[in-house]
């Protein structure tokens, strides 16, 4: 098939449209001349713990936010690949909620069962890409990092999956410049052993808040403290954690916040978010949104309006992760070898804003969740992507969010069934909570393991 395809990134979202092309492949179709550019020395994305921080050893910003101790936050049940279950490539049904290592070598295997990795260029960073109206090519350039050289090569279509959660938002709150302990970002952390003994102050009210809240309790921090600017999580909280509303000032080693109250702090990580950062493409093709359901400007969620050839994959907000980003990625393979056309620009643009009218309409997460169901299925129905039980992995979040509700510090003790074995998990031999060995020998261990409880 004579026409060029550039991927960029080599995370989950782009291998997803590497095994889509493989797939296709494999089913007889010719497939065209694929090139993926990863500025890491090996795939996996967002799920490569990297113990650095701000650059990498070429001076490119440090893709990973990801930290050491970090579990699955949903059920692995929500998140099963349709053509690969965690039955098969663990030879055995294994608990709900695993660790980043356990997650990262099921994403992996799929991909290592096919010939997809001779595609990827790993250590080269995508520095800029234009469009030329004439040729109706993209000219992509990379910087191969360990040759320190630039090149420049040409594609007809462009997949930009770069992912979205690793250029962090940073507000400043006044005093930071002279308060007297750690202020980082989420994107910064990395071991919460750091802050042992410590009273932490966490500014934000979502997933990373949460999580890096509870893993530095559960490994020895002696307080924390949540500083919401919207509303509070809400949860349940344990003895030595509280909620408070936005940060106002610091003045030395003391927080001041909105309602008056104020508390002494030894450190603060601001859980602010991630911000949309396409640093290697010109304004008329760079997606600019917020962290949302639905991002304005993409038909089907991907394809830029203004120019389709310009794909982007997971840009979305999550609750269905790695199986949407198949879903994604079997839609734009299928649009690419035109198997499905698209419609007039009027027509996408008009069911793009549809999407995004109904998202600004959603009253609360479960209707998030129905509302990213419909998405996922809606590109599914016009795909060969194996079918799967969507309707229930949307069932599982709304259970998995009661269970949260229920007890936020050990919802990770709970099991649930595989919509795709149908066999429910069995349940992980140490509680979440006395659980410190976070490696897959652990994770996959049999016998409990010795628990190392924090000494504060
Ligand atoms: C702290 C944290 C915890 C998470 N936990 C979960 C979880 O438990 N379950 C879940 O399902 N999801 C989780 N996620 C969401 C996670 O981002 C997705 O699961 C997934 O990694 C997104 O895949 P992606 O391929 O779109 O992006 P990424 O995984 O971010 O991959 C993007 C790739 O693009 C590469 N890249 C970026 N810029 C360039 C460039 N200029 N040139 C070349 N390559 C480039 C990067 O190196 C990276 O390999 C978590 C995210 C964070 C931040
Ligand atoms: N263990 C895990 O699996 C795990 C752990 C961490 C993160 N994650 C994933 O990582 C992704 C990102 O999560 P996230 O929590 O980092 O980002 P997020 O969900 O986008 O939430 C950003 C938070 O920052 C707050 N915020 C933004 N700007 C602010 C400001 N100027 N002042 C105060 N608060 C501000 C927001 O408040 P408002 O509500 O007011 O907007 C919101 O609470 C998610 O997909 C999540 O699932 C997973």
């Amino acid at each position: 098939m004579s026409f060029r395809v550039a991927i960029l990134g080599a995370g989950p979202s782009g291998l997803a449209q590497l095994r889509a092309f493989y797939a296709a492949r494999q089913a007889g179709a010719e497939i065209p001349e694929i090139v993926c550019y990863e500025k890491q020395d090996d795939w996996g994305g967002m799920w490569n713990y990297t113990w650095r921080t701000g650059l990498d050893a070429y001076g490119e910003p440090v893709h990973g936010s990801m930290y050491r101790y970090l579990w699955s936050n949903g059920p692995k049940e929500c998140l099963e690949f349709a053509d690969y279950s965690f039955e098969e490539h663990f030879g055995r049904e294994i608990p709900s909620y695993p660790p980043r290592e356990v997650l990262r070598d099921y994403i992996m295997g799929r991909v290592a069962r096919s010939d997809v990795r001779r595609f990827i260029c790993f250590n080269h960073a995508v520095h800029w890409v234009e469009y030329c109206e004439e040729s109706r090519q993209f000219t992509v350039t990379v910087r191969d990092l360990k040759a320190d050289q630039l090149r420049s090569e040409q594609f007809d279509y462009v997949v930009v999956a770069t992912g979205h959660f690793s250029t962090p938002n940073v507000p400043y709150f006044e005093g930071f410049d002279t308060f007297p302990g750690r202020v980082l970002h989420a994107h910064d952390f990395r071991d919460a052993r750091e802050f042992e003994g410590k009273d932490l102050l966490l500014v934000g009210s979502s997933y990373s808040a949460e999580d890096i809240g509870t893993q530095c309790y559960k490994y020895g921090a002696r307080s924390i403290t949540f500083s919401y600017r919207s509303s509070p999580m809400g949860y349940d909280w344990p003895k030595g954690f509280s909620e408070v509303p936005l940060l106002t000032r610091v003045e030395g080693k003391t927080a001041h916040f909105a309602d008056g109250s104020r508390r002494k702090v030894d450190a603060i990580i601001l859980c602010t978010g991630y911000q949309h950062h396409f640093p290697f493409l010109p304004d008329s093709l760079r997606l600019r949104t917020r962290n949302r359901l639905y991002p304005a400007n993409l038909y089907k969620g991907v394809f830029w309006l203004d120019n389709p050839r310009l794909i982007y994959l997971g840009m979305q907000d999550q609750y269905y992760t790695f199986n949407m980003f198949d879903a994604q990625a079997w839609f734009a393979r299928d649009v690419m070898l035109q198997r499905i056309g698209l419609p007039t620009v009027e027509a996408m643009r008009a069911d793009s804003e549809a999407w995004h009218g109904r998202e600004q309409q959603l009253a609360d997460a479960f209707e998030e969740v129905d509302f990213q169901r419909d998405y996922v299925r809606d590109l599914l129905q016009q795909t060969d992507y194996p079918d799967f039980d969507v309707e229930g992995a949307g069932e599982l979040f709304k259970e998995w969010m009661r269970d949260k509700q229920r007890d936020i510090m050990n919802y990770r003790d709970k099991s649930y069934r595989s919509v795709l074995t149908g066999k429910e998990a069995p349940r992980h031999h140490t509680p979440w909570m006395e659980a410190m060995d976070d490696s897959l020998e652990a994770f996959l261990g049999t016998a409990p393991r010795p628990a190392v409880r924090k000494s504060a």
